[in-house]
């Protein structure tokens, strides 16, 4: 096995485990699944959600609920299949209730998020809503660039990871389009953008 495999098996592995997590009890009296991502080990761009809802913790797969069919549309619109690229999450267990995840889980799962990264090795990193947004950029040297996500969705940001250039692109999360026509027409002219990266 290679480095790549190596390391998204054992942050598999670890996240299965992690019994510290204050998700944790709640995943086992519910019989749900952690969501660790999928999709190509090789890819290009990588898609950086949330948390689990309720469909993707009973399944274990990321954005499979009404938010994962909006996924879909939005990456048929620019002919980009789903297998081709890498979707996942900070948050690996669904907070109750669909709550906001809280600042105590983003730290305790944010490392896992990192060594997919590292692992996966994206060119373009593409952030899920607001969470997801502020994490990335922040932690990937771009904190001066944060702001309201009303203000920098679509913008390309350029930044280096492990000695690589990568370009970070924050989007509205696709559950806030689910009622709101205007935002699933911003989302789609915004995922123009991925198309040219
Ligand atoms: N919302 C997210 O942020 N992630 C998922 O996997 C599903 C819904």
């Amino acid at each position: 096995m290679d480095d790549r495999e190596e390391i998204l098996k054992r942050v598999k592995e670890e996240v299965i485990a992690l019994k510290a997590s204050p998700l944790y009890k709640d995943r086992v009296e519910n019989n749900y699944f952690p969501v660790i991502g999928e999709g190509d080990h090789n890819a290009k761009i990588m898609f950086v959600g949330e948390a689990p809802g309720q469909n993707e913790a009973k399944t274990g797969r990321p954005f499979v609920g009404r938010a994962g069919k909006v996924l879909d549309e939005l990456l048929k619109s620019i002919g980009i299949e789903r297998k081709d690229v890498y979707i996942t999450n900070i948050v690996k267990d669904r907070p109750p209730g669909n709550r906001d995840p809280l600042p105590e889980e983003i730290n305790i799962y944010a490392p896992f998020l990192d060594r997919q990264i590292s692992a996966i090795k994206p060119k373009v990193i593409a952030t899920l809503g607001r969470f997801s947004m502020q994490y990335v950029m922040t932690r990937y040297g771009l904190d001066f660039e944060v702001e309201g996500i009303s203000r920098i969705h679509g913008q390309v940001f350029d930044t280096t990871i492990e000695g690589e250039s990568v370009k970070v692109v924050p989007l509205y999360h696709p559950a806030a389009a689910i009622y709101n026509q205007h935002l699933l027409d911003t989302l789609k002219e915004d995922f123009k953008i991925l198309a040219k990266l």
